[in-house]
């Protein structure tokens, strides 16, 4: 755990497995909105070229699925032999910036839009009603066997070899927001009666198991970081102190940093952004069940919630309380004073998305004293700008670039 007193620890390097960090800023995933038809982009390179050089310590590939079945969009980056070169173009650029890449490999369970899985009916923790086939048509989700639970343990080691092969210093396992790692730990979806379904613990030793089997495989060599939902945000769901039973049974399996967010998709996705998504903020997208997922969301979710910086800061202290390994604080840091107070708060590295998102220099201006807080207003548009040819970016400023958005990153 870091020092309370060291005001300026941030910008100090930190080590995370086998990995050492310039220093404790880490972009944290946000769907880029630059893979079409899964293959990384120009636009992909882009984006991540200029969040390294604006002085991040790492920055994060958003949700790399690990299976064709993982997928949750078409247009999603997928971890396969034919991606190497394009990822590989991409972890050269953020290298040549002096910052680390990190892959986030993604399965989504039954979060899912993609029509011609091979499994059939989505896989998740438990079968049951899937809410997500409302809009996707896929409405029933299977439990899986010990053959699927088994298979899906080395698609995720394939994706984190795979994400070593193309040149990345980290892989972070994506288990929170509801994908299929997620519906293993929350107690909204996982209703097992085996030794995966119960407890806190119960419910983790899967994700745990996951997270095992990548540390055998690739965690002398990369960084192995979970990121995960302390709390779901949902009647029913993780509460905070569950949230910190889990994260105790991912620092028994060695995990190197555990990024500490909160909310699902579905359930919650205002308590992932701790703000709500307002009707004025949403843009017209061209995909029809693109829209009609942001209605249903509009009247199932809160509409009044004020942003706050910080907003994750009283679950993520439970974490803090429980465990003795890295943790990054995540959620609503926007000013300097907000990244010392998570670094007095005992945290080692903080995540930024949106903040980053909004000015890409951000750390490189705060290291410089140029400013001391981001401009991003928290208004949640760049969401639903993923979805935009040119690919996320903040409404506020340039809009991605739909040419190079067009074209494979080595091509
Ligand atoms: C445009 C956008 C896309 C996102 N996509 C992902 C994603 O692919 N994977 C993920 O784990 N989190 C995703 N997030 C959530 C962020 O990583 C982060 O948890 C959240 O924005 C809160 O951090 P912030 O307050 O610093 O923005 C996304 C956020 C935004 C704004
Ligand atoms: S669109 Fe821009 S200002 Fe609005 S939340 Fe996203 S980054 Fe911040």
């Amino acid at each position: 755990m870091t020092s309370p007193t060291d005001r300026s620890l941030a910008f100090t390097p930190l080590t995370i497995g086998p990995l050492t960090l310039r220093n404790r800023f880490i972009k944290s995933a946000t769907n880029e909105g630059a893979a079409r038809g899964g293959v990384p982009s120009k636009q992909l390179v882009r984006f991540h070229e200029r969040i390294a050089a604006g002085g991040v310590g790492m920055t994060t590939v958003a949700y790399c699925a690990v299976s064709p079945d993982g997928r949750t969009f078409v247009d999603q980056i997928g971890l396969h032999e034919g991606n190497v070169v394009h990822l590989k173009a991409l972890t050269e650029a953020v290298h040549r910036q002096g910052a680390a890449a990190s892959a986030q490999i993604t399965h989504g369970g039954c979060f899912t839009w993609v029509k011609d899985l091979s499994c059939g009916r989505p896989l998740s923790s438990s079968g049951g009603f899937n809410k997500v086939g409302l809009l996707s048509g896929q409405w029933w989700r299977q439990a899986m066997d010990a053959t699927q639970m088994t298979q899906v343990i080395g698609e995720f080691v394939q994706g984190a070899r795979l994400a070593r092969d193309a040149g990345f210093d980290a892989v972070e396992i994506h288990m929170g927001h509801g994908y299929l790692l997620s519906q293993f730990l929350s107690p909204l979806y996982n209703h097992r009666r085996d030794a995966y379904g119960g407890s806190p613990e119960r419910r983790a030793r899967y994700p745990a198991e996951v997270l095992g089997r990548v540390l055998d495989a690739v965690g002398k060599e990369l960084a192995v970081v979970c990121k995960l939902s302390v709390t779901d945000g949902a009647r029913g769901g993780n509460t905070a102190a569950d949230g910190a039973r889990i994260a105790k049974v991912l620092e028994a399996a060695g995990a190197h940093l555990l990024v500490l967010s909160a909310g699902l998709n579905v359930e919650s996705i205002t308590t992932m952004f701790g703000s709500s998504f307002p009707k004025e903020n949403r843009v017209k997208m061209s995909n029809p069940l693109i829209n009609a997922a942001m209605f249903l969301q509009r009247l199932t979710e809160p509409q009044d919630v004020s942003f706050r910086e910080m907003y994750l800061l009283e679950s993520a202290r439970h974490v803090r309380a429980a465990t003795r390994m890295p943790l990054a604080y995540i959620g609503g840091v926007k000013t300097l004073a907000n990244v010392n107070q998570a670094m007095q708060e005992g945290f080692e590295a903080v995540a930024l998305g949106r903040a980053l998102i909004h000015g890409a220099d951000l750390v490189e201006a705060f290291g410089s004293g140029r400013t001391q807080a981001s401009e991003c207003t928290s208004c949640n548009r760049c969401v639903s700008m993923m979805y935009t040819p040119g690919g996320t970016s903040c409404v506020l400023g340039q809009a991605g670039s739909a040419e190079l958005n067009a074209q494979g990153a080595a091509s």
